[in-house]
């Protein structure tokens, strides 16, 4: 569904939303402006999060899993051999092994009790009164279990818990119990007599955690960077006009265990930072007054092992429609190709919260990407009170442009409800028509034609601003990645924001949407159901993910809980192919068996075996390479962090880039890959640790800034010609050892010449690169390119003199003037002839003027600890960067300038205009 924006009166930070005098129609506001934000607890406004646990009587039962995994097994335990065990306290010490920790909950008001667990490390089974309720695996993260099959009234209620430690400590963190829509304790900051003038004001989408200092002590895997709580709060008017409508609030993203308040009212709890969430705040609001939204952020627990940000990081709006409404993501089209047109079922869900039975028209038209009307239909409709439905109708586009990565073309469907001649409400959904499916034997087929999956997986996060990625962002770094000829992106390892799918769409590019982790708690279950219900019409989403490299993946237990996972998407679409990242469990018994396409993470080895034993199963990499480097290094440096770009370091479990595009490229029935990863991102600082804050698997660093193998991947997967020739030529006292020269190039032959003299010719083989070791002369090096004997192009590297002056290279340089829209500039130093030092360090400091600020600065050094939020940033190996962004409702003019000392600075003028 494509937003609507519209302009607001904001008064200092008093939101005004005026409603248009046919105010029939429907709204979508943007409601990232105008917030106050505190960092960390703010004292006397604790959480009321329910009756925590105080402490757990615990049996160790030693390193052997127990012979009796349930209650009954410990119940002969002599008494003496328990202990007390505090929140948190390992009760492993440091070892693997196994143990149960109980405690006899309290009677608390029902009806539905629900436990909120903090973390288990690692592992968790789950019993009350005898009774199983689940099997958590953990990544030290929070979760909630529903006590309501189990529950005794009156009591007693004994909680049991199996924990089984892998690694390190081992032990259950902070425990509540809590009644699921209790009235709960309302903290003092979601009230209206809270003054939060000291608070920082600030403009979604926001990162807290990417602007903390980091920490050698901190969490290595999320970037050494402090994690902590956030609170957020925001005032607006709703005018009494609104009264009677229907209203709902959508959060697309908050970083995560959070919490909302609506005039002092509790609107929920969403544990996941990766799905979308909303509330009806219908009953809620205050019409014709002020109104106090605040928002609680929990940042300390982790999802994941990567870097993962901190608070509201994606978009906020605020919806207001008529009570008889199409219900938020409630419109799903599948278009299937047909002859040289395609049949469309458009299905509607609709929602009468009108207090009365409802009729009405539904009214679709389908418009090509020009605008012209190709199919419209209308159905007469009845609906009964409070209540929702989905309404179906069928039609056919008789001629059908195609969507495919050449000519992306999206059709645009726009339904209405019509009362009479009014128009109730209107929804425009964006869908494609394409087919696409996998053959054992030959791979995979868009439209009918082999495309190699020439994918990338990728986390969320970007130089300077983490998580919190204004639009513009997804498209520079989905433009990069096409530019590389990348054409399919795996969405490692959650949903990703609904604008880099529309970007996908737009762009061309395939789309592998995965869901964090494998389960059928309802917890998890739900999260599967919020993807495939918000993602479901973007035509570039070919494949569904239910997880990744899951301990389960090849058990029973697994399957079991991948078949509930697979039940819930086939109920919302039955269009795409069904998979899962699985490194290790493949075959029968495990989700193997209820996967559509086999996916490999790494090993290769096993291509072969498994496709012998498994001839009609679809075969892809679903993570390949793993490849490390770092822009710009030609001699790896484990103190520094440092792993040198030619392409030969990779992790134990992974290869070089050549290595793993080989075997992809070479065999027909493998449809192709993903690689681990097109961007560098924060943590998983593999192969070292402190002092790198970022992981080194990039194709390009975090900037985007392309590494050598940038060009590897290019020649082999763009179809461009491509010749490229590194490491730098400033190589000043490295003279008693010759250099290794490397070409990536798709030309068959290139000659290498240091000076005017040649090294020699060599042919370059398919999928391969070249290689010459040089002895170091200061100089020009070049390489010429030939096909088929003829001389068709070169390049060169030239030996620099030391730094003059500075160059800025904007990705764009007009904004729209909506606080948010915010463009990469690449900071470039030069020699006194204008050529790119590569292996300048200098700091450089920048200062904005006029309509726009600095959001972020950085230079895709993985051992950089200069903050990202701040005025100035050394260059690593010539490059850095510097994000300006936009000043909400003031265009005019940006003025950016960049100094060093010693260098001739830079003055760059950027456009702020009305969006
Ligand atoms: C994979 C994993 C990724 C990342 C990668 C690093 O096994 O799925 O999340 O950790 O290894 O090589």
């Amino acid at each position: 569904m494509r937003p609507k924006r519209f302009i607001f009166l904001a008064g200092a930070f008093l939101f005004m939303i005026s409603l248009p005098a046919h105010s029939q129609e429907r709204q979508r506001i943007n409601f990232d402006a105008d917030w106050r934000f505190h960092l960390g607890p703010v004292p006397g406004s604790e959480v009321d999060k329910g009756y925590l646990i105080p402490k757990w009587n615990c049996l160790y039962l030693g390193k052997e899993k127990p012979a009796d995994e349930t209650p009954a097994g410990f119940g002969n335990n002599p008494v003496s051999e328990w202990k007390d065990a505090e929140n948190g306290q390992d009760m492993f010490n440091n070892q693997p092994g196994w143990a149960w920790f109980l405690s006899n909950l309290p009677n608390i008001p029902g009806p539905h009790r629900a436990l909120w667990f903090q973390a288990i490390d690692d592992n968790g089974t789950i019993f009350l009164n005898g009774q199983k309720l689940l099997y958590h695996q953990g990544w030290n993260d929070s979760f909630e279990v529903n006590l309501d099959k189990a529950w005794k009234e009156g009591g007693p209620n004994q909680l049991a818990i199996l924990v089984e430690n892998t690694y390190g400590a081992g032990y259950i963190k902070e425990t509540y119990l809590s009644t699921v829509g209790r009235e709960e304790k309302i903290p003092p900051v979601a009230q209206d007599g809270f003054n939060d003038g000291a608070w920082r004001s600030l403009h979604l989408p926001h990162d807290f955690i990417v602007e903390g200092t980091f920490d050698p002590k901190g969490d290595g895997s999320h970037g050494f960077l402090p994690k902590n709580i956030g609170w957020y709060r925001k005032t607006f008017d709703i005018p009494a006009s609104a009264k009677g409508k229907s209203l709902w609030m959508d959060f697309d993203g908050v970083y995560r265990d959070s919490r909302v308040w609506l005039n002092g009212k509790s609107l929920g709890h969403h544990l996941s930072g990766y799905t979308g969430f909303r509330y009806d705040i219908t009953d809620a609001v205050n019409y014709g007054g002020k109104n106090i939204l605040t928002v609680y952020a929990d940042a300390t627990g982790s999802e994941g092992w990567w870097y993962e940000g901190g608070g509201i990081y994606r978009h906020v709006w605020l919806t207001i429609a008529d009570p008889l409404h199409v219900a938020p993501w409630g419109t799903y089209a599948v278009a299937t190709p047909k002859g040289t047109g395609a049949d469309l079922v458009l299905e509607t869900t609709v929602t009468n919260q009108t207090g009365a039975p409802a009729s009405f028209n539904l009214v679709s038209e389908v418009r090509d990407a020009k605008g012209k009307k190709v199919l419209s239909l209308s159905t007469l409709c009845k609906l009964a009170k409070d209540s929702q439905k989905a309404f179906t109708q069928k039609g056919r586009v008789a001629k059908a442009v195609l969507w495919s990565l050449e000519n992306p073309h999206l059709y645009t469907w726009t339904v209405r409800i019509l009362k009479g001649k009014q128009a109730l409400d209107q929804v425009d959904t964006n869908f494609g028509v394409r087919s696409f499916h996998f053959d054992a034997n030959k791979g995979f087929f868009l439209n009918g034609k082999t495309i190699k999956i020439q994918g990338t997986c990728n986390h969320q996060d970007f130089a300077g601003v983490g998580v919190a990625l204004s639009d513009r962002l997804f498209t520079y770094r989905l433009e990069k990645l096409k530019e590389m000829g990348c054409n399919a992106y795996r969405c490692s390892h959650n949903p990703p924001a609904p604008e880099l799918l529309d970007e996908c769409d737009r762009l061309g590019i395939m789309v592998m949407d995965e869901n964090r982790r494998l389960g059928d708690s309802d917890e998890v279950l739900s999260q599967v159901e919020s993807m495939v219900l918000r993602d479901r019409n973007h035509p570039s989403i070919l494949w569904w993910s239910l997880c990744n490299e899951e301990p389960l993946q090849g058990t029973p237990e697994g399957k079991k809980r991948g078949t509930a996972m697979k039940k819930v998407i086939l109920g919302l679409d039955k269009t795409r192919v069904i998979t899962c990242a699985m490194n290790y469990g493949w075959g029968p018994g495990g989700l193997s068996d209820i996967v559509d396409a086999q996916g490999f993470n790494y090993a290769i080895d096993q291509y072969e075996p498994y496709r012998a034993a498994h001839p009609k199963t679809p075969l892809y990499g679903s993570e390949t390479a793993s490849t490390v480097s770092t822009r710009g290094i030609y001699e790896s440096d484990r103190k520094l962090g440092y792993v040198s770009a030619y392409d030969v370091n990779h992790t134990e479990w992974a290869y070089t880039a050549e290595a793993a595009w080989r075997p992809l490229a070479e065999r027909p029935w493998m449809a192709g890959g993903f690689v681990w990863t097109g961007f560098d991102y924060r943590g998983e600082p593999t192969p070292y640790s402190w002092p790198c804050v970022n992981s080194h698997f990039g194709i390009l660093d975090m900037c985007g800034f392309p590494k050598d193998n940038f060009y590897y991947y290019q020649a082999w997967w763009s179809g461009k010609p491509v010749l490229h020739l590194f490491p730098h030529w400033n190589w000043q006292g490295k003279d008693s050892r010759p250099i290794p020269v490397w070409v990536h190039t798709n030309y068959d032959l290139v000659e290498l010449f240091l000076n005017g003299k040649s090294l020699g010719k060599q042919e370059t083989p398919k999928n391969g690169h070249l290689e010459w070791q040089v002895w170091y002369e200061p100089g020009t090096l070049t390489a010429k390119a030939y096909n088929k004997g003829v001389y068709v192009t070169e390049t060169s590297v030239e030996t620099t003199s030391t730094p003059a002056s500075i160059r800025l290279k904007p990705y764009v340089t007009e904004l729209k003037a909506d606080g948010e829209d915010t463009t990469p500039i690449a900071v470039e130093i030069l020699d006194e002839k204008g050529r790119l030092v590569r292996v300048a360090d200098n700091e450089v400091t920048f200062s904005v003027t006029g309509a726009g600020h600095i959001a972020g600065v950085a230079n895709g050094d993985p051992s950089s600890h200069e903050p990202d939020k701040g005025d100035k940033r050394k260059a690593f190996n010539g490059l850095c960067m510097v994000l300006v962004q936009s000043e909400d409702g003031k265009p005019g003019e940006i003025n950016l300038t960049a100094q060093a000392p010693g260098l001739k600075s830079c003055a760059l003028k950027l456009t702020s205009v009305k969006p």
